[in-house]
C-alpha cells in the first residue's frame, strides 16, 4: 500500500486506528481500511449474497486503500466496531417548550458522544422577555437556549476522539437576530458552534432597495419592530469582520431544491453547511480524491474520464450501503434516514488537480473545469442511484419527492455535497475540499492541541524540481512568508499557479463556490479566505453576490481575526 505522510500517520494513530482496553494500538492502516470496507460491504447481503458481499468488500478496500475515495471521519472510526455509527451529519428539531428542547440536548449528547455533529434551527424559540404562561415569568430566549447546547458540547468529547460541532441557525427576521449576530463578539461564547444567520431572499430585496425589515413573532406571526435592513446587513459584516462569524445560509435557494417538500421545509444545515436537512435527518458524506483522477502523457496530465465515472459509481453505491449497516442514537432518526437515503458524494484535491494541469485556482479556465468536473460526478451519481433503485428499491419517501413527478426512480433523495473533508483531506494526503492551497509553507494548530511547521508543500516542491526552481534560498523564503507572492526570481505563471487562498480575489472564490453549487444537490462547504486588511464593505459586497449568484451558503473568515485560528502562514520569522 502506498505510504501516508507523516501527518496522516499521526492523525491515524491519535483517532482512528483501534486501540485495546490498556490504550495500546491494535490495527494498522491496512487493517483499518479492511474493517470498513468488510463492513460496509455487508450491506449487499441484505440484496444479494455473500459472495457479492465478498467481491465488494475487495472492491472498496482498493477504492480507500488507494485513497481514491474517502468516507467521513465517523465511518472510518466506527465501522465494523460496537458503536457502529456512521454519520458526521445531523439536524435536530427545537421546538418552543422546555420538555422538548431538553429531549433535543439529550439526542445531541448522544449523536456528538458517537462522533457526529449536530445542526439546530432556534427560530421557533420565542425571543427574550417574551410571556411564559405556565410560570407569568419571561422568556430567556434562543441565544439563552443554546448556551445550554455549547456548554453540553464543551463536556462531551466525540467518541473521545474529536471535538463537537454545532451549527445554530437563527432566521433573520427573528426578533432576537441581533443578539444572535453578535453572540461570539466577546471571544468566548459559543466555541462550539458554527452560527449562521437564516436569510430570505426578502430581506436581501429589503437591503437592495434600502427598506425597513420586519422582525417577526416566531408564534404569532405578528410584526414586532422594523429596521432599515441595510443596517442589519453591515452588523452581520461587522461581525463575521471580526470573529468570523455568523455566516449566512440562503433558505429560499435551500428550499427551492429541498427533494420533499412534503415533509417539510428545511430550516437548518450540519455544522460546516454543506448538507441542509429536515428535522431528525442525517447524511453520510463521502469525497472523491480528483488529484488522483488523472493520468500522464508526454504533454502532461489529464483527467482520467473512465476512471472517474468508475469511481463514482462504487463511491455512491458504497455511501448507499453505509445506510444499510449504520446504528442510529435514535429511532426518529432511523425512520427519517431510512425515508430519504440522503447521501453526499464530493470532492477533495481540487486545488491539487488544477496544479497538475497547470490551471490558476480562480482563472475562466478552473471555473469552466469546475462545472464540468462537477456536472460529471453529479450525472454518474445519479445513474449509479437509479441503478440502485432497479437493485434495491426507490428511497421510501419517493412517491412524496419531486422525483415522483418527474419520474426519476431514485435510491437516494440527494446525492451530492462537498464536505471540508478537513481530516480526510490529511488522510488521503491531497487539498482540502475544494479549497486552494491555504499556503505553501504554514503551521498548523493541529487537531492533536500541538503545533507542527509543515514544510514546504510537496506539490510545489516538486514542481520546483521539475522546472529547476528549487534552491535553499527560495525554501527558506517560503517558509517564513508562506506564499510565492512576494519572492523575486520566480516566474509569474508560477506565481499564478501556486496563488494561496489569501492571494485570490473574493469574487474568484465565489465563482469557484457557485460552479460546485450548480451541480451539486446538497451544499457546497468553502470558505472565502480574506486577507487582515479587508474591510467590513468588502464583506457585505461577498454576501450581495453569493446571493446574487443563488448560493446556499456563504462562509468568510478574515486571516487572523479568530483568537486561535487552524491554519497560520509560514513562521513569519
Ligand atoms: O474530514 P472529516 O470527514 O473528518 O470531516 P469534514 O469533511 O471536515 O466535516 C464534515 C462534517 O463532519 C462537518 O460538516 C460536521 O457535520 C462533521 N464534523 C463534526 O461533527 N465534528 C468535527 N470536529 C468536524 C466535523
Amino acid at each position: 500500500m502506498e505510504r501516508f505522510s507523516e501527518n496522516a500517520i499521526r492523525v491515524l494513530e491519535a483517532r482512528y486506528l483501534l486501540r485495546d482496553s490498556e490504550g495500546a494500538l491494535i490495527e494498522t492502516p491496512e487493517e483499518m481500511f479492511h474493517r470498513v470496507a468488510d463492513a460496509v460491504a455487508l450491506a449487499e447481503q441484505s440484496f444479494a449474497d455473500a459472495k457479492t458481499a465478498e467481491r465488494y468488500a475487495e472492491e472498496f478496500f482498493d477504492l480507500l486503500s488507494k485513497r481514491e475515495f474517502l468516507p467521513n471521519s465517523p465511518t472510518l472510526m466506527n465501522a465494523g466496531t460496537p458503536l457502529g455509527q456512521l454519520s458526521a451529519c445531523f439536524v435536530l428539531p427545537v421546538e418552543d417548550s422546555m420538555p422538548e428542547i431538553f429531549e433535543s440536548l439529550k439526542l445531541m449528547a448522544l449523536i456528538q458522544q458517537a462522533g457526529g455533529g449536530t445542526g439546530f434551527s432556534f427560530s421557533r424559540l420565542r425571543p427574550r422577555g417574551d410571556l411564559v404562561k405556565k410560570t407569568g415569568g419571561q422568556a430567556s430566549g434562543p441565544i439563552s437556549f443554546m448556551r445550554i447546547f455549547d456548554c453540553a458540547t464543551e463536556n462531551i468529547r466525540q467518541g473521545g476522539k474529536r471535538r463537537g460541532a454545532n451549527m445554530g441557525v437563527l432566521r433573520i427576521d427573528h426578533p432576537d437576530v441581533r443578539d444572535f449576530i453578535g453572540a461570539k463578539l466577546d471571544g468566548v461564547s459559543f466555541q462550539n458552534f458554527n452560527l449562521s444567520v437564516g436569510i430570505t431572499d426578502a430581506f436581501m430585496q429589503a437591503t437592495q432597495k434600502n427598506e425597513p425589515f420586519a422582525f417577526v413573532h416566531p408564534g404569532s406571526g405578528q410584526a414586532t419592530e422594523t429596521i432599515p435592513a441595510g443596517e442589519l446587513l453591515q452588523s452581520i459584516a461587522e461581525a463575521a469582520w471580526k470573529t468570523g462569524d455568523p455566516g449566512m445560509i440562503f433558505m429560499d435557494a435551500i428550499n427551492r431544491e429541498n427533494p420533499t417538500p412534503q415533509l417539510g421545509a428545511i430550516e437548518a444545515t450540519n455544522p460546516c453547511g454543506e448538507v441542509p436537512l429536515l428535522p431528525y435527518e442525517a447524511c453520510n458524506l463521502g469525497s472523491i480524491n480528483v488529484s488522483r483522477m488523472v493520468r500522464k502523457d508526454a504533454t502532461g496530465y489529464f483527467i482520467d474520464w473512465k476512471k472517474l465515472s468508475d469511481t463514482t459509481r462504487l463511491s455512491l453505491r458504497f455511501l448507499d450501503n453505509v445506510i444499510e449497516v449504520c446504528r442510529w442514537p435514535d429511532s426518529r432518526i432511523a425512520e427519517m434516514v431510512r425515508g430519504n437515503r440522503k447521501v453526499g458524494l464530493g470532492v477533495m484535491g481540487f486545488a491539487e488537480l488544477l496544479i497538475l494541469l497547470e490551471i490558476p485556482y480562480g482563472s475562466d479556465q478552473s471555473v469552466r473545469l469546475a462545472e464540468e468536473l462537477m456536472q460529471y460526478i453529479a450525472a454518474e451519481a445519479l445513474a449509479a442511484s437509479q441503478q440502485l433503485a432497479e437493485e434495491r428499491g426507490v428511497f421510501p419517501n419517493w412517491e412524496k419527492s419531486i422525483y415522483a413527478a418527474k419520474g426519476i426512480r431514485l435510491r437516494n433523495a440527494t446525492r451530492t455535497s462537498i464536505a471540508p473533508t478537513g481530516t480526510i483531506g490529511i488522510i488521503a494526503g491531497t487539498s482540502a475540499g475544494i479549497e486552494p492551497l491555504f499556503a505553501l509553507a504554514y503551521r498548523r494548530e493541529h487537531v492533536l492541541g500541538e503545533q507542527t511547521l509543515v514544510e514546504v508543500n510537496p506539490l510545489f516542491l516538486r514542481y520546483a524540481e521539475q522546472y529547476g526552481l528549487q534552491s535553499q534560498k527560495l525554501k527558506d523564503d517560503l517558509q517564513c512568508l508562506g506564499s510565492l507572492s512576494k519572492l523575486t526570481g520566480v516566474p509569474a505563471e508560477v506565481k499564478a499557479l501556486f496563488r494561496t487562498a489569501l492571494e485570490i480575489a473574493p469574487e474568484d472564490h465565489l465563482r469557484i463556490q457557485a460552479a460546485f453549487q450548480k451541480h451539486v444537490d446538497n451544499a457546497v462547504s468553502k470558505t472565502v479566505n480574506l486577507p487582515e486588511s479587508a474591510s467590513v464593505e468588502t464583506i457585505a459586497e461577498i454576501y450581495r453576490r453569493a446571493w446574487e449568484m443563488g448560493l446556499k451558503g456563504v462562509t468568510v473568515y478574515r486571516y487572523g481575526s479568530k483568537g486561535q485560528q487552524v491554519l497560520y502562514l509560514g513562521t513569519g520569522e
